[in-house]
């Protein structure tokens, strides 16, 4: 890569930031695209300095940023407009700067569903979802799919509550075209304990894991997989490793698998667009990620 005095930069605002991807992806996909941008990481303490490092990307001339833990939420006060989406998930993880105004994004959701149909052709329309977790990253992953309007969507976390919560957030803060899809979908919170493990699967389309189980140490998402419906996509966002438990099984039985690796590659491409406004070379990206994770092949 050549830095001239017209490559355009762009980055990343986090802490930590060392273990981040996105460099390495985001960098794959100028070159792949011949683009003159470079991904830059820069580590941001919390407090004061999100306020100042954000005011940074106006005055520095920066095409944009990412935004990743902790300053998802934060960053929002410091934004000129945040787009809808990004505004009913309340976190935003891409910056664009236009003409001196920043505008927040979120891609996390917006890439997840794209990557369901560039990975393994799903569709989410009229299809019977049972995603396991409600944290920050089941947050935004609901919304995208609810907004694609699936027949019905289980939401399973071990603490039922914030399960619960997630949903009446949704419902409450509807709006719009939202509103309208939302309506006609079947929404639904269930305890993650041993008997919904059993059989809280059985007829579903699409099972998501959203937890941490399955990423590295932890303990596998441990949930029966043989009552799914023929042509179901079993998906985890847990890239570490790339072939959870869950996807082991999942592949045993004939299923598709979608890996946590395909929704980080499409959320970095929707990022690229944005900043870009050409269509992002997924394939290289993905291989940069590959390499740099050292899995071997190309599994998409
Ligand atoms: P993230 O931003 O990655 O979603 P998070 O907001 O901390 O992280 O959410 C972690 C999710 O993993 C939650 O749904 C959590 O369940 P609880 O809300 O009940 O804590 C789930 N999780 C983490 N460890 C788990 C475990 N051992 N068993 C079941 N669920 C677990």
């Amino acid at each position: 890569m050549i830095i001239t005095g017209r490559t355009r930069i762009v980055g990343i605002f986090g802490d930590p930031v060392h273990h981040s991807l996105s460099p390495v992806i985001q960098n794959a996909a100028f070159e792949a695209a011949g683009l003159d941008f470079a991904y830059v990481p820069f580590r941001v303490h919390p407090g004061d300095d999100l306020k100042s490092a954000t005011e940074s990307v106006l005055a520095l001339n920066l095409r944009g940023v990412n935004i990743t833990i902790p300053h998802k939420v934060g960053v929002m006060e410091y934004l000129d407009e945040i787009d809808p989406h990004a505004r009913a998930v309340g976190a935003v993880n891409t910056v664009v700067n236009e003409n001196g105004e920043l505008k927040g994004y979120n891609t996390d959701g917006l890439g997840y569903v794209r990557s369901l149909v560039e990975s393994v052709g799903f569709e989410v329309k009229g299809k019977r979802v049972v995603m396991a977790g409600a944290g920050g990253a089941a947050r935004s992953i609901l919304y995208a799919l609810l907004s694609e309007g699936p027949a019905s969507v289980v939401v399973a976390n071990r603490s039922v509550d914030k399960a619960r919560k997630l949903i009446e957030e949704f419902a409450e803060g509807a709006e719009g075209e939202f509103a309208k899809t939302l309506g006609s979908v079947e929404v639904t919170s269930a305890t993650l304990d041993t008997a919904f493990l059993a059989t809280g699967a059985d007829g579903a389309d699409l099972v998501v894991n959203t937890t941490s189980l399955g990423m590295d140490s932890n303990p596998p998402l441990d949930i029966t997989l043989s009552g799914l419906n023929s042509g179901a996509v079993v998906s985890d966002i847990v890239y570490s490793p790339l072939e959870t438990p869950l996807l082991a099984t999942a592949r045993a039985l004939s299923f598709a698998v979608h890996d946590g690796l395909s929704m980080l590659i499409a959320q970095g491409a929707v990022g690229f667009e944005l900043w870009t406004g050409a269509k992002a070379p997924v394939d290289a990206m993905r291989q940069a990620a590959e390499a740099l994770l050292g899995v071997v092949g190309n599994r998409r």
